[in-house]
């Protein structure tokens, strides 16, 4: 056996003599080992000497004496033209992952042109299997950062017992789609590898018949064609068993042109294609004849008699030849088609063999301007052509040759390029590979290449591979050439099978109609992954809408972003994000991670570029925290290039090889729909962040991001917006328009009806505290209240109020953290829905269940089963504790309501609200209609209380900044509550109240009992050291937390053993009138006691004209509170609504640039960098006071923002 790195085709190039170093023979060559750990070599591959699968040793046959190199020797690889892109391949030396190969090459012979390599291709034991398996395991769990996990443990542990029941094993979707890409990364022979990363898999391993063989190539072929903006794709069909139940491919590619031999010898259509056409026709194939006839395809399944298709002509995508300055090339007549999908090859991965593959990419001009038109063996144009163009064709040192190849060149790129359709240059293809070999070294040190295949048949020494040293070895996952089929056939038995003609229509047609299964199973092929991240519960419920709708024609899956496996997201096919913004412009709790995980992603592919666009010196780089929680302008430029979008990148007919690199994400398209609300400063961030991190990922934007205001047609939005990404994806998944009927018709309808849907008797009872438990995936601890009482003087709209409660359980907390309530809507609202109801036994306890129908070959049968989300309690306890019946509904509910209506006015007055959303929305936020209300107006409906269960949202908890401290109050918590009431139709209508404030102001002391639960919020704790200076800002409400950190803060002094410098603090806090500054007495006690330092007052309402906020007293202190940041490591808290929040930000800013010589952008960093340094904290509890005003000028300024981009649609 001798080494593959010999045999790199250096032969071609000028004999320099850099590579003597490693050709030279080395002393230390391993000798042949006795040592049983050896590696051996059954069937061309590497199994180690004691076999892990059978545990046996097997016997080393491997001869080395051809073996010149020391494997593990970093290979030197120079560029004769720059000298500065020598590299060093040390991707060889990685012993286990390169396959040695049976290659032609002796100790004295390089045979790296020989094209040819034969691979083995018997069939394959469990433990060749196992072998190769293990590798392959050993590089996808590292390729999720996995490797040696449980995980891995596991799986391999599976394919072991799947080998020892079965003799194979199957690869799961994500580790066949990471399969083929690196076996394109593999392939040594590939210009075009830069685009490695993206390529669109159709895994086709369920297909069991040629037919099926024939409808999924098809697809791929009108996917890859894409009208002309080519799209690399691969199909694979089912593995082989044994060599008797092969899938097959016969044709060497999917779309080929045929070739007759003609009574003179002379060849009609493609010479190189005459020995596939003689196959063709002596299976039956009737051919017209005609110069550029398609071939058909020929396909195998389960290794049963080949069957032949005609390719519907008008899936197949044909350049008519011309040249942009001869205008008698046009009269050749020459065409080629757009798609060169080569479908013979092997996908060889994890010792699996697929043996039925089609693989696109898109030409490069040569293929077929040199290759297919002037090779001597194929259409041989150049004489021709050298004629017309007057050339002496006589005497070789004309160069007429030279000139007429150039000319059909131009031609070729030209004709592509007046399509519009994807073919790159020999030029740009080389800078691209280039560029390639460099993003390789730098991601796995080195790139195995085979010079002889790399170098362009045009202008060799014009490009920059010619002038590159490259080494040539094997690695496994490879595409590998295999015998024809046909010299295996047995053509003594063959039987003819009959001649199959359809259009790609009638194909998809009759896929629908004879076989549903099979229609599932077609759209299956597409994975849809749809993730959300939510506060509220909005972003969920709109997901799993979305959900339903792609489950009509993809394989869809929805999931919480923190349950996602993100190491899968560089497998995804497409991804759907729906997402609100909490905070101030921060992600929700259960997005946090995907966002840092992205960053994470990110600084990794910064690190791979080159220095030059590194950051500028001084510049941090900011963590994820602060990147959410400051504006964009703050975010580090993107040191990748922008990826460029699949059209810019498929189109480079004009040399320019700007492709440098390619994301992580760039084989993913995805779209984005982000939920906020213009009423905060960073309208819908997090969702803008993910949009742009996704795109710089190098994902696919397949869509404009799209928002929805919560204060203007939020619900309209998303309706619009899923309807159209659902038409986008399906276009740019090529389905058929036939089978997206289904869907439409989907998204219009209701996904439950009153048949579908009914409260049966629960099999079990459950506590409330369970009930909740299971609703709200929390840890409820269950309290008695002991104090409700009222802070400070009350106003016609302010009222704050303290609560002291008792939990029945220990609760673990720090000052800062948050406590969850879980409110009860209002009795009278209660009440005023139950009566109208269908049902009348509202006290006893009920389960809500779902039918559910199940299609067996037997028929199809239908269950109840419990429904996910709503617990077993009574129908009373459902609608006061369960479910949202404040907010006003959705559109969905308003469907169902005006289907429950008897007098079709009222029905008539609903779906008018449906229809016209600017009518839906003004009632919405003039009314603010509770369900009690919209009843009320509605007085013939009589809804059935099981489906406005299911359709109606959860009641959501509400969060608290606990206001006590562990070490002054244990056993008790403290809450400090802002009551929300206020009158609708802008003052002018009837109270409502908020339903946690009120329900908590109304709860009776020493008797009720409330349930809760804690929640972390790591980013508001006070800092282990009592010498640093705080400064805290609360006004209102927002003094919360402050008043646990003071409390927390008198204990710790008091506990310190020794005397220890501690900290100021100071306490800005503001209010409308002296008699609502809450907790004086026990600021000035804490002043008193030196626990507070300084406490600043604002007071917004008191006097006429001298009016103070938080803001401008910090103005005023701008001097001390720079110091305290600057010099003193001082920490900044601030807590309260998000405007605040925002202005105090600005302050700040400008206190900075006031008192030190910072111009703004550098103020900005610092207070970044304050974030970074866990130094500035914010504790936002969104829009609560100054709520009217605050949404009445943001639905203004959303209104006419929407009418001016003239988006309103009714
Ligand atoms: C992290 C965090 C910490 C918090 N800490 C505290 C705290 O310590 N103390 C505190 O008091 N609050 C705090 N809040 C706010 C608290 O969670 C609740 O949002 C608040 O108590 C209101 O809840 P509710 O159920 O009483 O009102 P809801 O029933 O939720 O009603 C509030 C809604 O009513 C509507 N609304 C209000 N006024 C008007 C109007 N004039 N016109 C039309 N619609 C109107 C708005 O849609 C508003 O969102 C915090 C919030 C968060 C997120
Ligand atoms: C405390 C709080 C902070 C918020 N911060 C923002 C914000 O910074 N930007 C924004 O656009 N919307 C903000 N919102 C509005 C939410 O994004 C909006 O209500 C959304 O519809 C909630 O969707 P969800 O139920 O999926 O969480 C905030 C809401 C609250 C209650």
């Amino acid at each position: 056996m001798s080494n593959p790195l010999l045999c790199c085709g250096k032969g071609h190039l000028t004999p320099h003599d850099s590579e003597k170093e490693t050709l030279k023979p080395n002393k230390k060559t391993k000798k042949k080992s006795t040592n049983k750990m050896e590696p051996v070599f059954v069937n061309g591959n590497h199994i180690p000497a004691v076999c892990p699968f059978s545990g046996n040793s097997a016997e080393s046959v491997n001869d080395k004496k051809n073996l010149r190199v020391k494997l593990n020797q970093p290979m030197k690889l120079r560029n004769y033209l720059d000298s500065s892109l020598q590299t060093l391949d040390t991707l060889h030396t990685r012993e286990n992952d390169i396959a040695l190969i049976e290659s032609r090459c002796t100790r004295v012979v390089c045979s790296g042109s020989v094209i040819d390599i034969p691979r083995p291709d018997a069939v394959r034991t469990p433990e060749e299997i196992y072998c190769d398996a293990e590798k392959f395991f050993k590089e996808y769990y590292a390729s999720i950062r996995r490797e040696n996990s449980d995980a891995h443990r596991a799986r391999l542990q599976e394919v072991k017992a799947q080998l020892e029941k079965k003799g194979t094993y199957d690869l799961k979707s994500p580790e066949l789609v990471y399969a083929t890409k690196l076996a394109w990364r593999n392939a040594t022979r590939c210009i075009g590898r830069i685009q490695w990363k993206k390529l669109q898999v159709f895994d086709c391993r369920e297909v069991t018949t040629a037919k099926g063989m024939f409808e999924a190539l098809c697809t791929h072929i009108k996917y890859g064609t894409n009208k002309g903006n080519i799209r690399s794709a691969i199909t694979i069909f089912p593995q082989r068993t044994d060599d008797k139940h092969d899938y097959r491919i016969w044709n060497p590619q999917l779309i080929n042109y045929a070739g007759y031999v003609q009574e003179d010898g002379s060849v009609l259509g493609d010479p190189g294609r005459v020995e596939f056409t003689n196959i063709c026709i002596k299976l039956g194939w009737k051919p017209t004849y005609k110069m550029w006839d398609i071939l058909p395809l020929v396909l195998q399944a389960d290794g049963k008699e080949p069957e032949f298709f005609d390719l519907p002509r008008d899936i197949i995508l044909e350049v008519q030849m011309e040249h942009p300055e001869l205008d008698w090339f046009k009269e050749l007549g020459l065409r080629w088609y757009a798609l060169p999908a080569v479908s013979n090859m092997k996908l060889d991965c994890g010792g699996i063999e697929f043996t039925a593959t089609a693989f696109n990419g898109w030409y490069m001009g040569t293929e077929i301007g040199c290759r297919n038109f002037c090779d001597a063996s194929r259409l041989n144009i150049l004489e021709k052509v050298a004629l017309r163009m007057g050339l002496e064709t006589t005497s070789a040192v004309s160069l007429w040759k030279d000139q007429a190849v150039v000319e059909i060149n131009k031609a070729v790129l030209h004709s592509f390029h007046r399509d519009t359709i994807s073919i790159v240059d020999h030029h740009s293809a080389s800078e691209q590979f280039i560029k390639h070999l460099e993003n390789e070294n730098k991601a796995r040190g080195g790139c195995p290449a085979d010079w002889v295949w790399i170098i362009p048949p045009l202008s060799s020494s014009l490009t920059q591979v010619f002038h590159q040293e490259m080494a040539n070895y094997y690695m496994k996952p490879s595409y590998e050439y295999q015998p024809d089929p046909w010299k295996k056939y047995n053509w003594e038995k063959s039987e003819v099978k009959p001649h199959r003609k359809f259009h790609f229509k009638q194909i998809a047609r009759a896929v629908k109609f004879t076989s549903k299964l099979f229609t599932t199973a077609l759209s299956r092929r597409v994975k849809v992954t749809i993730l959300y991240a939510t506060e509220t519960g909005k972003s969920e419920q709109y997901a799993k809408e979305l959900g339903t709708i792609f489950g009509h024609a993809f394989n869809a899956q929805v999931f919480a972003m923190d349950e996602y496996d993100m190491f899968s997201i560089e497998h995804e096919t497409l991804i759907l994000i729906v997402t609100s913004t909490f905070g101030n412009g921060e992600p929700p709790a259960n997005g946090q991670d995907f966002i840092e995980h992205l960053f994470q992603m990110q600084n990794m592919e910064n690190e791979l570029n080159d220095s030059q666009s590194a950051p500028s010196p001084g510049f941090r780089t900011p963590t994820p925290k602060s990147l959410m929680r400051t504006n964009s302008v703050m975010s580090p430029p993107p040191t990748c290039k922008r990826p460029l979008s699949r059209v810019e990148s498929n189109r480079s007919t004009t040399g320019d090889s700007s492709i440098e690199h390619l994301g992580p994400l760039s084989n993913v398209s995805f779209a984005v729909f982000g939920l906020g609300s213009s009423a905060y400063p960073k309208f819908a961030n997090f969702a803008k962040t993910v949009d742009r991190v996704l795109g710089e990922l190098g994902g696919e934007r397949i869509l404009e991001i799209a928002t929805g205001d919560e204060m203007f047609a939020q619900e309209q939005e998303f309706r619009v917006w899923s309807s159209k990404i659902f038409q986008v994806a399906a276009e740019t998944f090529c389905m058929e328009e036939n089978m997206l009927t289904d869907a439409r018709n989907a998204i219009s309808k209701l996904p439950l009806t009153e048949e579908t849907i009914r409260f049966g008797k629960p099999s079990t009872t459950v506590s409330m505290k369970q009930a909740l438990e299971s609703t709200y995936k929390r840890q409820i601890i269950p309290s008695l209240v002991k104090k409700v009482k009222r802070l400070g003087d009350n106003t016609e709209d302010r009222e704050t109020i303290f609560v002291d409660m008792q939990p029945r359980d220990v609760v673990k907390y720090d000052p800062g953290d948050h406590l969850g309530v879980m409110p009860c809507n209002r009795e009278e609202i209660v009440n005023s829905v139950l009566k109208r109801l269908k049902e009348t036994d509202f006290d006893v306890p009920v389960q809500l269940q779902v039918m559910k129908e199940t299609l067996s070959p037997l028929g199809s049968s239908k269950t109840w089963e419990k429904h996910e989300r709503i617990p077993a309690v009574s129908i009373r306890d459902l609608f006061t504790r369960f479910l949202d019946i404040t907010t006003p509904p959705s559109t969905t509910v308003l469907k169902y309501l005006a289907k429950a209506c008897t007098d079709v006015k009222d029905s008539l007055k609903i779906n008018e609200l449906i229809l016209d959303s600017d009518k839906y929305d003004e009632w919405k936020h003039f009314q603010v209609p509770h369900l009690g209300e919209v009843l009320e107006g509605f007085p013939s409906c009589k809804p059935l209380g099981s489906l406005l269960a299911a359709l109606l949202p959860t009641l959501q908890p509400r969060f608290y900044s606990i206001s006590s401290s562990p070490l002054a109050h244990p056993k008790h918590i403290h809450l400090t509550v802002a009551i929300v009431f206020y009158k609708v139709r802008n003052g002018s209508g009837p109270v409502h109240y908020g339903v946690c404030s009120n329900y908590l102001k109304n709860l009776k002391e020493n008797k009720d009992e409330i349930f809760v639960f804690t929640r972390r919020a790591p980013t508001f704790h006070l800092p282990k050291s009592l010498s640093v200076p705080l400064i805290l800002i609360g006004p209102g409400s927002g003094i919360a937390p402050l008043r646990g950190f003071w409390h927390h803060r008198k204990y710790q002094i008091k506990e310190l053993s020794k005397k220890e410098n501690i900290g100021q603090v100071w306490l800005f806090f503001g209010c409308r009138t002296k008699g609502m500054d809450i907790y004086r007495v026990e600021k000035e006690q804490a002043v008193r006691e030196g626990t507070l330092n300084r406490v600043f007052l604002a007071l917004s309402r008191e006097k006429k004209d001298d009016n103070k906020y938080v803001q401008d007293h910090l103005r005023e202190e701008g001097q001390a509170i720079t110091r305290m940041l600057m010099e003193e490591g001082g920490h900044f808290y601030v807590c309260g609504d998000c405007k605040m929040a925002e202005e105090v930000q600005q302050t700040l800013k400008q206190i900075l640039q006031q008192h030190t010589n910072f111009s703004a952008l550098e103020a900005e960093h610092f207070i970044m960098n304050l974030m970074d340094d866990n130094r500035y904290h914010e504790d936002i509890f969104g829009i609560v006071l100054r709520t009217a005003e605050v949404k009445n000028a943001s639905r203004e300024t959303a209104r006419r923002t929407r009418l001016e981009s003239g988006q309103s649609q009714s």
